[in-house]
C-alpha cells in the first residue's frame, strides 16, 4: 500500500520501515511513521502472535511478517524494539542474514551493551546501525497502548560512533524528528553514565527502599502511615520488574559507578546525622532544594517553550494608559550581590531581606554554594548566609555557571584570585560575548594567574594558590564592577590596595565592606583596603532598586495624567544620575522620606506626568545612570527637541551594545535616533509608532520598549525578552498594576 499525503517540505520519505518488537515502543514508533505518511509500507515482526495481529488490527503497521527474515527482506530502515537483553538473540540472527542496504536502529535504554553485542554479532559495528534511545513511556505497555504522539516533544538520545553513516544518522535522526521528538547526539558512554545517575538509580533506590521496609513488617501495616512524601519518593517502584531487572544487568558498569558515588555521599550525611553536624545537613538540604527548583523551572520552561513552540518571548505593549498608585520594585541587584559575597566570607550568619530574588542573583548564591557556603533561601526575599570566613571557601565540583550576569562574573573573579583552588567562570551567550580584560588584566598585576578566551572574553579560569600583591590602580574606565573586583582581590594581597576611579560610579561594595566591619578609606576618588582584618556577619535590608524603578520614573513622566509613588527605593548618590538627568529634562519628581537603612540611603518617590524637554546630558551623570540610559532614550524620544548623550561608550559593552540596540529600536519606530561611537542624538517629539523591536536579550532594552508602548501609535512587539527575569522578574505584573497595557504575546 501507498501512502500519498503531503509531507512537511525537508521530512524524511522511505519506502519499508521494518519495527522489530511491537510493544509500547516499538508500536508507537511505527504507527507514528505510518499515521504520518513517511513509509511506503511498515511490516512489523514479534515472536508474540496476538501482538502481531493486534498491531494489524489497530492500524499500527500494514502488515506482519512470519518470520525475521521475511520481514527484512528489502527494508529501507529496522527499528529493534525488543527488551533489551532480548537484543543480543535479535542481532545474532540479524547477522545471518543479507539486510541489503538497510539502516539499522534501536530503542534500547542502556547504549554500551547494544553496542558491544553488535560489535561481537556482526564482527565490527555496522557503519549503517544508529543506536537510538526515546526518553518517553506510559503507565501502559503493549502494543494496545501505542499511540502515534508519543515521542512529541520527548528527548531521543542518538549515540551515533566515529565511523556511523551520516546519511544513515540523518535518516534516522529525520524519523525522529518527524514524530515530533527532541533529538540529541551523545557518546555511547556518556549517555549511560547520564541515564544511570538520572533514571536507573532512583528506581533502583525506590525498588530498594519499599522492599527494605516491606521485608521489615511483614503484615505492611507500615505503609498505613505512609504519606505524601513516601509515595511520592516510591511511585517508580511501581514500574516493570523484568524490564528494570534488565536494565541493571545491561548497564551495570555505569550504574554501579554512580551507585558508589552515591553511597560515598549516604555515608557522609550518616556521619552528619550522627554526630549532630547540622550545618553538613542544612548545606545538603539547601544545595539539593536548590537543584530541585532549578530542575522544575527547566521543565516548567520547556512547558512554557511547548506552549509557545519558540525560544522568543514577546511582549506586546499596547498603546495608552497612564499610572497611578504605589508601588515597590524588587530588591537592589548590586547591592544582592554584595550580600552574598561579603556575607559568605564574613564570620558568622548574615541575614540579609529585601533580596532581589532575579536570576542574575540567585546566579550568585548558586556560585556560593557550589562552593560550600550554606545559604538558606531566598524566601520571599529573606536569605540567610552561613558565612565560612574569608578562607574558608571550598573548591566547587565544576565550572561555576554565572548565566547573563556580568558582576557576579567581575566581582568573582577578584575574589577567586587568591584562593588556594583553581576555578573556571563560565556564561550565557550573551556573557560570553562580554570583555573581562578589564578585570584580568590589573588582576595579573597583582599576581593572579587568569586564562580568558580569545579578546578576553569567558570563561575565564582562575589559577589558585598564587599571593597577590597589592597596588595601586589608576582604573581606565568608569567601572564599579572593576573597582570592587580589585577591592575583593585586596583583601588577600600582601600590603594595600587601592583604585582611583575616573569618575564616580555606585559605591555599594565601600559601603558594605564597612557595614561588614572591614575598613575601606574612601578619598576623593580613590578606595584603598589592606588584607588582614576579618568580615563580621550583618543584617543587610537590601532597598528597591533605583535602576528597576527608573522604568516606572520614565513611564509617569511620559504618560499623560500619571501619578505614582515608588516605595523604599535607594538613592545612594552614586546611582540618582536618572533623577536628576530626567529633572533637567522636566519632569516632576520629588523624594519624600528619606532615610538611611544599613548604611544606604534610601526613599520613596513621587512622579506625575509633566512635558519633558531635550538636553544635553551633563557627562558626569553619565556613570551615576548607566544602567538607565535604555529607558532615558524613551523619555527623549517623548521630549520636546534634541537629546544628546556623549561619554557613555562603556554601554556599548553592556549585555547587549545599548547604544545600536536603541537606535536600531527607535528608528523602526519612526524615532529619528542617530548613534555615535559614544553616544546617542534624539530627535524627540514627533512621535512614536508601533512596529517590530528586538531586546538581543538584554532586560533593559525589553522593558525600555514596554515604556514606549504608553506612547505608542500602535503596539510595540518585542522579541528575545525573557532576560526580564534576570532583574526584574515581575516586572509584568507590576506594569499592569500600576496601568501599562504591556503583557506576553498570547499566540495560543
Ligand atoms: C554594576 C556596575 C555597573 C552596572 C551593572 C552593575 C555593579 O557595571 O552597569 O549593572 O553592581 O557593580 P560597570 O562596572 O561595568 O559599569
Amino acid at each position: 500500500m501507498s501512502r500519498t499525503n503531503s509531507l512537511p517540505a525537508g521530512a524524511p520519505k522511505i519506502g519499508r520501515l521494518v519495527v522489530v518488537g511491537l510493544g509500547l515502543i516499538g508500536g508507537s514508533f511505527a504507527k507514528g511513521l505510518r499515521d504520518g505518511g513517511y513509509c511506503n509500507e511498515v511490516i512489523g515482526f514479534d515472536l508474540d502472535a496476538r501482538s502481531r495481529e493486534l498491531a494489524v488490527d489497530l492500524g499500527v503497521v500494514d502488515r506482519c511478517a512470519e518470520s525475521l527474515e521475511e520481514a527484512c527482506r528489502a527494508a529501507d530502515v529496522i527499528q529493534l524494539a525488543v527488551p533489551i537483553l532480548a537484543m543480543e538473540r535479535l542481532l545474532a540472527e540479524l547477522a545471518s542474514l543479507d539486510l541489503g542496504n538497510a539502516v539499522l536502529t534501536d530503542v534500547g535504554s542502556a547504549k554500551g551493551n547494544v553496542v558491544r553485542c553488535a560489535r561481537e554479532q556482526f564482527g565490527r559495528m555496522p557503519s549503517r546501525f544508529v543506536p537510538g534511545h526515546p526518553i518517553a513511556g506510559s503507565e501502559q505497555s503493549g502494543v494496545t497502548a501505542a499511540q502515534s504522539t508519543l515521542f512529541r516533544r520527548h528527548k531521543v538520545i542518538l549515540t551515533p560512533l566515529e565511523d556511523t553513516d551520516p546519511a544513515a544518522l540523518a535518516l534516522v535522526d529525520g524519523l525522529w524528528r518527524a514524530l515530533g521528538a527532541d533529538v540529541e547526539h551523545m557518546e555511547v558512554q556518556h549517555h549511560d553514565e547520564v541515564l544511570a545517575a538520572t533514571s536507573h538509580l532512583p528506581h533502583l533506590l525506590a525498588f530498594g527502599l519499599v522492599d527494605s521496609l516491606a521485608k521489615r513488617n511483614e503484615n505492611l501495616e507500615i505503609f498505613r502511615y505512609a504519606a505524601g512524601g513516601f509515595r511520592d519518593f516510591t511511585r517508580i517502584a511501581g514500574s516493570d520488574p523484568v524490564m528494570w531487572h534488565d536494565i541493571f544487568l545491561a548497564n551495570r558498569e555505569a550504574v554501579l559507578h554512580t551507585l558508589d558515588d552515591f553511597r560515598a555521599d549516604l555515608d557522609a550525611l550518616r556521619a552528619a546525622v550522627d554526630e549532630g553536624d547540622g550545618r553538613t545537613l542544612l548545606g545538603v538540604f539547601t544545595r539539593a532544594k536548590a537543584a530541585r527548583e532549578h530542575f522544575s523551572k527547566i521543565l516548567a520552561r520547556r512547558a512554557y517553550v511547548d506552549v509557545m513552540h519558540s525560544k522568543d518571548l514577546i511582549f506586546l505593549a499596547n498603546p495608552g494608559g497612564s499610572l497611578s498608585g504605589s508601588l515597590r520594585v524588587p530588591g537592589d541587584k548590586s547591592i544582592s550581590h554584595r550580600s552574598i559575597m561579603l556575607g559568605s566570607l564574613a564570620e558568622g550568619t548574615t541575614e540579609v531581606e529585601g533580596f532581589l530574588e532575579g536570576e542574575d542573583a540567585l546566579a550568585t548564591i548558586q556560585a556560593f554554594r557550589d562552593m560550600g557556603v550554606v545559604i538558606e533561601g531566598p524566601n520571599q526575599g529573606r536569605v540567610t548566609v552561613h558565612g565560612v570566613g574569608l578562607h574558608g571557601l571550598k573548591a566547587p565540583p565544576g565550572p561555576i555557571y554565572l548565566g547573563n550576569s556580568g558582576t557576579s562574573m567581575r566581582l568573582l573573579s577578584g575574589l577567586l584570585a587568591a584562593q588556594p583552588f583553581d576555578t573556571t567562570l563560565t556564561g550565557d551567550a550573551s556573557l560570553s560575548k562580554r570583555p573581562m580584560n578589564r578585570v584580568a588584566k590589573p588582576l595579573r598585576e597583582m599576581g593572579a594567574v587568569i586564562e580568558t578566551a580569545a579578546e578576553g572574553r569567558p570563561p575565564l579560569t582562575i589559577r589558585g594558590g598564587q599571593k597577590l600583591s597589592g597596588m595601586h590602580y589608576d582604573m581606565p574606565m568608569a567601572s564599579a564592577q572593576v573597582k570592587s573586583c580589585l577591592l575583593l582581590a585586596g583583601l588577600y594581597a600582601a600590603e594595600k590596595t587601592s583604585v582611583t576611579e575616573p569618575a564616580p560610579t555606585r559605591d555599594h561594595t565601600e559601603r558594605m565592606l564597612q557595614g561588614f566591619g572591614y575598613p575601606v578609606t574612601v578619598k576623593g576618588n580613590t578606595a584603598t583596603v589592606e588584607s588582614g582584618h576579618t568580615l563580621r556577619s550583618a543584617q543587610i535590608e537590601v532597598p528597591a532598586d533605583i535602576s528597576s524603578s527608573a522604568f516606572f520614573m520614565v513611564a509617569a513622566s511620559i504618560a499623560p495624567g500619571s501619578d505614582i509613588t515608588l516605595e523604599h527605593v535607594g538613592v545612594n548618590p552614586t546611582r540618582t544620575g536618572v533623577i536628576d538627568i530626567l529633572k533637567l529634562m522636566g519632569a516632576d519628581i520629588e523624594l519624600t522620606n528619606v532615610r538611611e537603612v544599613g548604611g544606604e540611603p534610601v526613599a520613596d518617590i513621587r512622579v506625575r506626568a509633566a512635558q519633558l524637554k531635550g538636553i544635553d546630558i551633563p557627562e558626569d551623570l553619565v556613570p551615576l545612570a548607566i544602567d538607565e540610559f535604555p529607558v532615558l532614550f524613551v523619555a527623549a524620544s517623548c521630549a520636546q527637541g534634541r537629546t544628546t548623550l556623549r561619554g557613555a561608550e562603556e554601554l556599548r559593552v553592556k549585555e547587549s551594545d545599548r547604544i545600536q540596540v536603541m537606535a536600531d529600536g527607535l528608528q523602526a519606530l519612526g524615532v529619528s535616533a542617530t548613534p555615535t561611537p559614544d553616544g546617542i542624538i534624539i530627535e524627540g517629539g514627533s512621535g512614536i509608532g508601533g512596529g517590530e523591536v528586538w531586546a538581543h536579550g538584554d532586560h533593559r532594552i525589553a522593558m525600555s520598549f514596554s515604556v514606549a508602548g504608553l506612547r505608542a501609535s500602535a503596539p510595540i512587539r518585542i522579541h528575545d525578552c525573557a532576560n526580564v527575569a534576570t532583574s526584574f522578574p515581575n516586572f509584568l505584573a507590576l506594569a499592569e498594576r500600576a496601568g501599562m497595557r504591556v503583557g506576553v504575546e498570547d499566540n495560543s
